[in-house]
């Protein structure tokens, strides 16, 4: 998975699935990569004997491998009917952290990667009708979802949002698709009439109608505030992070760490995070993210308040105190005991 703001983080919205996961791993091969639209690189995986694949229902991600030594977190955007292989959909960020460098770099026909089994961190709920609304890259687990509802014969319309057309991924899958019609393409530089008129989607806010968001920061943002303004509770409105939102690191301060197994104390300095903190001390908690968004290094926290940077835990989650994310977020007591 690849999405982002400033400090007032919008929770509105609902996971499925707070588990910390760490799977094996599948060995697969890329049978097949294809320029879907400017800067995105569509990915078909298999297994090496072309065997079946792990089921996957409409909205899971794998966890991808890459060969730079990265994991990243990548939408399955192929119809969870296909048992056979796996695709994704990787958007080139110039300026990001290396893994969607890689993918294009590195990921050619016949590679061998490693992923883990699909998981679902945005499922589809049963209701009325669904809209769907996707940002950019975001439209990858849209993709899936739009044909899990077209073969459900599930009412739904679908929102597709780029800079501009050329930015628009699988344009000729979705018109030869079954729910063409559903589908309304919106760009940034085309003209007003086609622009997303926000409030007058998001206007029929009721318990049988459910939300599924999907995209970059800005977007997510924009939709999800007017999502609120317009009455959508957290219980219909669903939504999946792709990229973290940049934190201001200024006045951070260092904390002690207590682990409560062993009563070892560990200092966690202002320039450090609570992975490499344990890391240095030889302990290891399972990451992937490494930004608040997939919840593999989600950790029991028994004393102490926390300071939450994530986006994978609720409003409520993050009320509760109970659980945190490592590897970005920190304390607002001097002190945190953890379940390790
Ligand atoms: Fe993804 Fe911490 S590693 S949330």
């Amino acid at each position: 998975m690849h999405c982002q703001t400033g400090l007032g983080v919008l929770q509105l919205g609902t996971k499925t699935e707070k588990l910390k996961v760490t799977g094996d791993l599948i060995e697969v091969v890329v049978t097949r990569r294809v320029l879907a639209a400017t800067d995105i690189m569509n990915f078909e995986l298999r297994r090496p004997d072309n065997g079946a694949l792990p089921a996957f229902t409409a909205g899971s991600h794998i966890d991808l491998h890459l060969p730079n030594g990265l994991v990243r977190q990548y939408s399955l955007c192929n119809s969870s009917s296909h048992s056979g292989y796996y695709e994704i959909a990787v958007l080139l960020e110039p300026d990001g952290r290396g893994g969607s460098k890689s993918a294009h770099e590195d990921l050619l026909p016949g590679s061998i990667v490693r992923i883990t089994a699909p998981r679902n961190l945005f499922a589809l709920v049963p209701g009325r009708h669904s809209i769907l609304l996707a940002g950019g890259i975001g439209v990858t687990p849209i993709l899936s979802m739009a044909d899990a509802l077209t073969s459900a014969d599930a009412s739904f319309e679908f929102h597709y949002c780029t800079r501009s057309e050329d930015r628009a991924a699988f344009r000729e899958r979705i018109a030869s698709s079954p729910f063409a019609s559903r589908v309304r393409f919106h760009f940034d530089d085309g003209d007003s009439r086609q622009k997303l008129q926000i409030r007058d989607v998001l206007s029929e806010a009721r318990d049988d109608v459910h939300l599924y968001v999907c995209g970059p920061t800005g977007f997510m943002d924009y939709v999800l505030s007017n999502a609120r303004e317009c009455g959508w509770s957290e219980a219909n409105t669903h939504i999946e992070f792709f990229t973290a939102q940049e934190m201001s690191r200024t006045g951070d301060a260092g904390f002690d760490l207590k682990l409560a197994r062993s009563g070892r104390i560990i200092r966690v300095e202002a320039d450090q995070t609570v992975i490499k903190a344990l890391a240095l001390r030889g302990i290891d908690i399972p990451v992937s993210c490494e930004q608040g968004i997939c919840g593999t290094c989600l950790t029991e926290v028994l004393e102490g308040e926390v300071e939450h940077r994530d986006q994978f835990l609720t409003e409520e989650e993050h009320t509760s105190n109970k659980l945190f994310t490592p590897c970005c977020s920190r304390a607002k007591s001097p002190m945190l005991v953890i379940d390790v």
